[in-house]
């Protein structure tokens, strides 16, 4: 079968090392191997909070973040939503496919909404895995590289599709989610890694913030350095991340720093991050934001060509 990758982010900051390798290597071996469409979901920045924010700066740092990591705009299809009429419009019939019991039941919807800080749940937070439906269907994408909170998501999408499918005839393929066998990496203060929480190293981070950053990382009182996850998870954290960036073993590099302690095991780390991103950081150095609005300009082309024959497909295959 002819696969079609579809994968996306929300605008919102900086990508990050939990990023690179939860998910955007994998795009960069996918691209090689099907045709592939990475979406900046901008429209789905105003599900949790009111306002886009810096939209704009959010959008051109996330474009050049893809570039920096080596997603090819000659291979790969970068767009955002905001600039694709045809791909919103499939919301219309989409919703007219899942009841307003089944929205509710989508426990990423819920979990949203309980940490929440706004004041209203808005209609968009209920219907958005139903537009995300769409993110995927109008390319008829198959394949999508999505972390385990996605998968409620991809349900409703592989719903959307056959419903469709059964009431109007054969249109959608059923996406598949593809999840990764990666390690998860956590933030360096032990916590989930998120940019929110400034215990993130961003991709497009400088060697002296990096250094910064490795420096105030919790670890423990024990000097002689172990990988043991279970009861040192801070120290295993470090030397996951570090064995990551340099293709190694974690115990091994454990083995290595013996009882250097924790000096020894942050020198390794962020002389190993520092490394694994100069490259990323000379391709991102090369970039101008004018290089990224004409990528996406294109990027939007050609996704939007799409839109339009999936679109007309939906139409004719509905009668109107
Ligand atoms: N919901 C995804 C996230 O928060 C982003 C996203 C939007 C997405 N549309 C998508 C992911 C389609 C995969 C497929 O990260």
């Amino acid at each position: 079968m002819n696969d079609v990758v579809l994968t996306g982010d929300r605008p919102t900051g900086p990508l990050h090392l939990g990023h690179y390798f939860g998910s955007l290597a994998n795009r960069v071996l996918l691209q090689d191997l099907h045709p592939m469409y990475v979406l900046i979901a901008d429209y789905q920045v105003i599900t949790d909070r009111d306002l886009p924010g810096e939209i704009r700066r959010h959008t051109t740092e996330l474009l050049l973040d893809y570039l920096a990591v080596g997603i090819d705009p000659a291979k790969a299809t970068i767009f955002q939503h905001s600039a694709i009429p045809e791909l919103n419009q499939l919301l219309l019939p989409f919703l007219s496919l899942v009841s307003v019991s089944e929205l509710g039941r989508n426990p990423t919807v819920k979990d949203e909404i309980a940490h929440s800080t706004q004041s209203a749940v808005s209609g968009l937070m209920f219907t958005y895995p139903v537009h995300q439906a769409a993110d995927i269907l109008f390319c008829k994408g198959t394949l999508v590289p999505v972390g385990r909170d996605q998968l409620p998501h991809l349900e409703v999408a592989r719903l959307v599709a056959r419903r469709f499918n059964e009431r109007y005839g054969q249109v959608f393929p059923l996406p598949e989610a593809m999840m990764g066998a990666q390690p998860l990496l956590k933030g360096l203060d032990g916590g989930k890694m998120s940019k929110s929480r400034g215990n993130a190293i961003a991709l497009s981070a400088t060697e002296d913030e990096t250094a910064a950053l490795i420096r105030k990382a919790r670890t423990d009182a024990e000097r002689l350095i172990t990988f043991e996850e279970e009861r040192r998870p801070e120290v295993a954290n470090l030397l996951t991340l570090a064995g990551l960036c340099l293709g190694r073993a974690p115990v091994e590099l454990a083995e290595e720093i013996g009882d250097g302690g924790a000096v020894t095991l942050k020198r390794v780390v962020t002389e190993a991050v520092n490394e694994f991103l100069r490259p990323i950081r000379k391709r991102r150095a090369e970039l101008t934001e004018g290089d990224a609005r004409r990528i996406l300009a294109e990027g939007n082309e050609r996704a939007r060509e799409r839109a339009v024959r999936t679109l007309e497909e939906v139409r004719v295959a509905m009668g109107f």
